[in-house]
């Protein structure tokens, strides 16, 4: 089973929304995917998979993950972390997927400790970018930049002799504009990827196709028969399935036909 964490420190770069696309792509190739969230006071996902559900399309299984009593730090969110890992390898679990809070927080630590293929979401704006690397100017720094947390993942990764696990910073919630301001944050992000040996790839474009999907459980990914199929529609189905096709390829998933997932 391959593990999947999507984080970042800044809110609403479209964690929830990548995780619920990409649970849903890997289900309609024929993986059968666990989605943990870790975001247990509003739980989005779950009520994701109660859409979907009703309307009757495939979907991943969502679950949230507690760890009860005193304050857990970050060995015993892996321990949690590891037995949730055998349970789900056991019930013939392919991929789980974590959604992470934007927050340097035991539980978000540990699944960035634990994955195979991290995806951390990004936007193009100066924000964001200060929420990632340490910079010099005017204090917009973060007090603990995600840097931080690339550099304990890669530490404690060298420790234990791992060294087969991706990266990826996915510039998301692209705007259809170019701007002078996106670009400039680009060329940052750019310079910052290559110098921690992540791959910078761009994940979903802001489409109004992806804001109702929490409500609806309907994803760019399905053909609902009797819906109209529009241009913006089609480009974020390309995009999404683009972006999976990048995550297999970097976790050496193979394509399955849902006729042998289901055997
Ligand atoms: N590609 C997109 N196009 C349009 N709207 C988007 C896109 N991605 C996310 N959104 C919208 O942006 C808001 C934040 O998205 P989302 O909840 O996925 O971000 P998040 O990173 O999980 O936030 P948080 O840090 O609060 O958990 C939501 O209203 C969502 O519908
Ligand atoms: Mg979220």
């Amino acid at each position: 089973m391959k593990v999947i964490t999507i984080g970042s420190f800044k809110g609403g770069t479209g964690k929830t929304t990548l995780a619920a696309v990409l649970s849903t792509a890997l289900t309609l190739r024929g993986f059968k995917t666990l989605v943990i969230e870790l975001e247990t006071s509003t739980k989005p996902l779950a009520r994701f998979e109660a859409c979907r559900d009703f309307a009757d399309l495939s979907h991943p299984n969502v679950q949230d993950l507690l760890c009860s009593g005193g304050q857990p730090d970050v060995k015993d969110w892996q321990i949690m972390f590891r037995q949730e890992m055998t349970e789900a390898e056991r019930r013939g679990y392919d991929v789980m997927i974590v959604d992470t809070a934007s927050v340097w927080k035991p539980e978000v630590i540990a699944a960035h400790l634990m994955a195979d293929l991290v995806i951390t979401t990004v936007t193009e704006s100066p924000i964001d970018l200060y929420q990632i690397m340490p910079t010099s100017g005017p204090s917009m720094q973060a007090s603990r930049p995600y840097a931080q947390l690339i550099d304990l993942v890669r530490r404690h990764a060298a420790q234990n002799n791992r060294h087969d696990f991706g990266w990826f910073m996915c510039i998301n919630r692209r705007s259809h504009l170019r701007t002078k301001v996106g670009d400039s944050v680009r060329e940052q992000l750019e310079s910052f990827t290559e110098n921690t040996n992540v791959d910078l790839i761009y994940g979903l474009v802001d489409r109004v196709g992806y804001r109702n999907m929490m409500a609806t459980g309907i994803t760019p990914l399905d053909d609902v028969e009797g819906e109209p199929v529009q241009k913006s529609l089609l480009a974020a189905r390309t995009e999404s399935n683009r972006l999976v096709g990048k995550v297999m390829l970097s976790l050496g998933l193979r394509a399955k036909t849902l006729e042998s997932a289901a055997a």
